[in-house]
């Protein structure tokens, strides 16, 4: 009945799909937010079509959030389904090959800005859930749908909502489908993911910009300043000077590093296809693995300052300004980590110099107990579709909610169905519709299984349940 769905429907999911891809709904800028607020009506639309009798456009201090509720069925479990309709920005433009909002369809893969990450794969959810409804539009089971559409410039509508409102996140599972396999026929389940702690740090030197010859030689220059303090936060080596920072970190157990260690991983391909680098850099005495999975990172994402114009000006900046983030692995705390960059940069600062370090955004790192019944149910729906059970790994990536999301001691499902060459953040990003096409199947298998065995007998959304959890 699935795969007759998916045959039968398959130029209509296009164009649906492809519709929703077409709306620029990227978070970080504010040119976008009416584009935003329609990527929301068309998840609302979507969900109404879908027979849901609860829709809700739910408004905060930014983007904001779609709720749903399918017909509630007395007595059967209820999934909580997490996904974020806000794109990236998609420049550098004259890198895609096809407009980044012309979604494009080559050798089967669809390519447009969110393809995989992550409108591609809330759509897959959605056609899921479509593909199970029986005659009467009825699901088999409970479904409360959230979409936020902050999640890539870490915005805080979701976050102010399941504060004041906790008990939208009562449910018998929560399903986070925004990563990906761990290769081609090999589906994942994630037992952590990194948190983050974004950060711009200024610098100021001067009262104004001077002219370099009269002043170069005495003038103390706001961007050599900055590019000093930087320098010295790592080292060339991968060490990252930020004190305490690898105090806290939890090691990866015994388990883990053998799983990883017998993951087929070519690392010829990993460099040069996935990375496109000559060498990888970093604490080159542990495992890329360990480096992208388990351990703490300082990037600098973008410089600000001086003269970037065409030709030449002898300037000196008095102003320079840089983008960084540490991500953050199981043991480390978004807020602590925050602290400590601020006085790294406090303790290498000269005192001749205004710098201030502003915490822009972040979110704790997640780790997940995948022994939960849960999982043996979506392996089950992987083993049916794909003969394969979900490989354990952890995510290098970061959704500051899902921390929110599984409360009391229900289960966060972080698992999808892009591939590792799926281009997210970058140009001419993709999604293999093959993988669409099963992941509609493997969905909807899981929910017909988890209609069946996921619940504890008791119904998560009934109203006493409600009311307890909104007394806690
Ligand atoms: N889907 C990604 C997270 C992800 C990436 C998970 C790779 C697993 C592997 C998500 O949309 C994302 O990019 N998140 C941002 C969050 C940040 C802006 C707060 C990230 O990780 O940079
Ligand atoms: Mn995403």
């Amino acid at each position: 009945m699935i795969d007759s769905f998916v045959e039968r429907e398959q130029s209509r999911l296009l164009t649906e799909l492809k519709e929703f891809l077409e709306i620029p709904s990227i978070s970080a800028l504010p040119a976008h937010a009416g584009d935003c607020r329609r990527a929301a009506e068309w998840l609302s639309a979507h969900l109404r079509y879908l027979g849901c009798p609860v829709v809700k456009i739910v408004e905060g201090k930014g983007h904001p959030v779609v709720w749903a509720e399918s017909p509630h069925i007395p007595g059967r479990p209820t999934l909580l389904i997490y996904g974020h309709y806000d794109v990236q920005p998609p420049d550098p433009l004259d890198e895609w090959t096809t407009p980044p909002f012309s979604p494009t369809i080559r050798n089967d893969k669809l390519y447009a800005r969110g393809a995989a990450d992550d409108k591609g794969q809330v759509f897959c959810l959605l056609k899921a859930y479509e593909a199970v409804l029986g005659p009467n539009r009825q699901p088999p089971l409970n479904v409360h749908f959230i979409f936020e559409g902050e999640e890539e410039c870490g915005g805080h509508v979701i976050f102010d909502l399941l504060h004041t409102e906790p008990e939208r996140t009562r449910a018998d599972a929560a399903l986070v489908c925004d990563m990906s396999y761990y290769a081609p026929g090999w589906p994942a389940v994630y037992t952590a993911l990194r948190g983050l702690c974004y950060a711009e740090i200024s610098v100021r030197t001067l009262q104004r910009d001077l002219h370099s010859g009269t002043y170069g030689g005495v003038a103390p220059n706001a961007l050599e300043t900055l590019v000093r303090i930087l320098s010295q936060l790592k080292a060339g080596n991968g060490e990252i000077h930020v004190p305490g920072l690898y105090e806290a970190v939890e090691p990866p157990t015994k388990l883990e590093l053998d799983t990883w260690k017998k993951l087929p991983f070519d690392s010829e391909q990993f460099l040069t296809e996935e990375v496109t680098a000559r060498e990888l850099t970093g604490l080159t005495d542990r495992t890329v693995y360990e480096r992208v999975w388990a351990l703490p990172t300082l990037e600098i994402h973008g410089i600000r300052g001086g003269f970037i114009g065409e030709g030449a000006k002898t300037v000196i900046p008095a102003q320079a300004t840089a983008k960084v983030s540490l991500r953050l692995v199981p043991g480390q705390k978004f807020a602590d980590v925050g602290r400590a960059l601020q006085l790294a940069v406090k303790n290498v600062a000269p005192e001749w110099a205004d710098v201030d370090v502003t915490l822009l955004h972040g979110g704790d790192p997640v780790q997940v107990d995948v022994n939960h019944p849960a999982f043996d149910i979506l392996n089950e729906a992987f083993e049916s579709v794909e003969g394969r059970r979900a490989v354990q790994v952890r995510a290098g990536g970061s959704i500051p909610i899902v921390p929110e999301l599984g409360l009391e001691g229900a289960p966060v499902i972080l698992t999808g169905i892009g591939l590792p060459d799926d281009g997210l953040h970058s140009p001419n990003e993709k999604l293999t519709l093959s993988q669409l096409w099963k992941g509609i199947g493997i969905f909807a298998r899981f929910f017909e299984l988890f209609a069946e065995k996921g619940g504890n007998g008791t119904d998560s959304a009934s109203p006493e349940s409600k009311r307890k959890a909104a007394a806690r």
